[in-house]
């Protein structure tokens, strides 16, 4: 479900003057409407530069997300914009990154950023998995799996963003991949392997042609094709819940596309 988000100008006087401690006197703050899973998402013009600021509260549910972003932006130079600073004041916490211009990554059919977004993948799959506490892929997964052995396959030791939504991916120059929330450890072909719906899904690309994008990601490459039907299985009937108990229309899309990519796969 989508959290509410507030103004940047409406935090605690404390937070602000945390904020101005580590950014310069704010000059303009503009609130970012993308994203449902933070309660400030915004972007501040100061005398020091941009920053991209996302916080919650200190007492969210959620708020362990925020430090699993801080903890792993250090290991992620070249693929997710830098963490420049957290304020952790009057009940927030906050995380400060540089702010990035560019567009959400365009993934339907002939999109230029398509390629670039494969290359950021090509890239993480280079990143060893930091000795950070991580969700497991395979745990995330179990209670969705058409069958318990299933899971196996989801395991391995890479780390994974798990959520390439476009709007979690911003093109300048090259791509970058933003929200590591998720961020967890599994099997190296999986992040391929979501970017297969997300292609799908707000691409509106056909199954073969979003597979072709994943099969330029070397770990794709590396997964059992039973691997790959029993994850977009397990997908299908994640986004089935989802779809159930949120009314975003967006949901619903999605479990659409992860519907249509089982039965492609079923049918192969
Ligand atoms: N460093 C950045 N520079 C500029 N814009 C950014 C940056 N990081 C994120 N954004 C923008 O802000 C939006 C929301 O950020 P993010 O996805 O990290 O937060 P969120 O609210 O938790 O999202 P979600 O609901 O997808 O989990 C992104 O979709 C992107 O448009
Ligand atoms: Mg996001």
């Amino acid at each position: 479900m989508a959290t509410e988000r507030m103004s940047f100008d409406d935090l605690p006087p404390a937070v602000l003057v945390g904020v101005q401690s580590h950014a310069g006197e704010i000059l303009r703050t503009e609130m970012v409407i993308q994203g449902y899973n933070s309660q400030i998402a915004a972007r501040i013009s100061t005398a020091d530069g941009s920053f991209f600021i996302k916080g919650l509260r200190a007492d969210h549910g959620r708020v362990w997300t925020q430090h699993r972003e801080a903890e792993v932006n250090p290991y992620l130079r070249g693929i997710a914009p830098a963490l420049l600073w957290q304020v952790e004041d009057a009940g927030w916490v906050l995380l400060g990154f540089e702010a990035l211009d560019g567009h959400h990554a365009d993934y339907s059919a002939g999109s230029p950023d398509l390629p670039k977004v494969a290359d950021l993948l090509c890239r993480l799959g280079e990143v060893p998995c930091p000795p950070i506490e991580l969700r497991h892929a395979e745990q995330r997964l179990a209670a969705y799996a058409a069958k318990p052995t299933d899971v196996a396959h989801f395991a391995g030791d890479s780390l994974l963003h798990t959520d390439l939504n476009n709007e979690n991916v911003l093109v300048n120059g090259p791509a970058y991949l933003v929200d590591w929330a998720w961020a967890s450890k599994g099997a190296a072909w999986l992040d391929a392997a979501h970017w297969v719906v997300w292609l799908m899904a707000a691409g509106k690309q056909e199954p073969r042609s979003a597979e072709e994008w994943a099969a330029r990601v070397p770990a794709w490459r590396t997964a059992a094709p039973e691997a790959v039907t029993a994850f977009a299985l397990a997908t299908a009937n994640l986004w089935e819940e989802i779809a159930g108990v949120d009314p975003d229309p967006w949901t619903a899309t999605v479990f659409d596309a992860s519907r249509r990519w089982a039965e492609y796969r079923k049918a192969g």
